[in-house]
């Protein structure tokens, strides 16, 4: 799976950009995916409660690595 650093400020997520919130990803997984060909078969729905999802929110928000982001070193060189 794709890295989680920093996931709290790169949406939209998944290769094409269809989510807009980490709780939309959160839902897809527990809708168990959208059926296309070829998934696989232990792709599959399961309950997530909302404390569940602003958990998991909660959790993906401590891998935002703001000493990284705000580091002038790797800064726009064009600005
Ligand atoms: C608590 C568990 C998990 C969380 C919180 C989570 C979260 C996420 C998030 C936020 C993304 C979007 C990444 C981005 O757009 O940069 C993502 C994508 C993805 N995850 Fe997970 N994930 C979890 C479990 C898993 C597991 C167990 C697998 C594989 C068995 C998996 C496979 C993937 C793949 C393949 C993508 C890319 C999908 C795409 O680009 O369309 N994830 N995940």
């Amino acid at each position: 799976m794709p890295t989680l650093r920093n996931i709290e400020l790169t949406a939209p997520y998944m290769h094409d950009g269809r989510f807009q919130t980490l709780e939309q990803v959160l839902d897809h997984y527990s809708a168990g995916g959208h059926g296309v060909e070829n998934e696989d078969v232990n792709i599959r729905p399961f309950p997530l409660t909302e404390q569940d999802k602003q958990d998991l929110i909660a959790f993906m928000k401590t891998l935002t690595d703001t000493s990284f982001v705000n580091n002038p070193a790797f800064s726009d060189p064009f600005q």
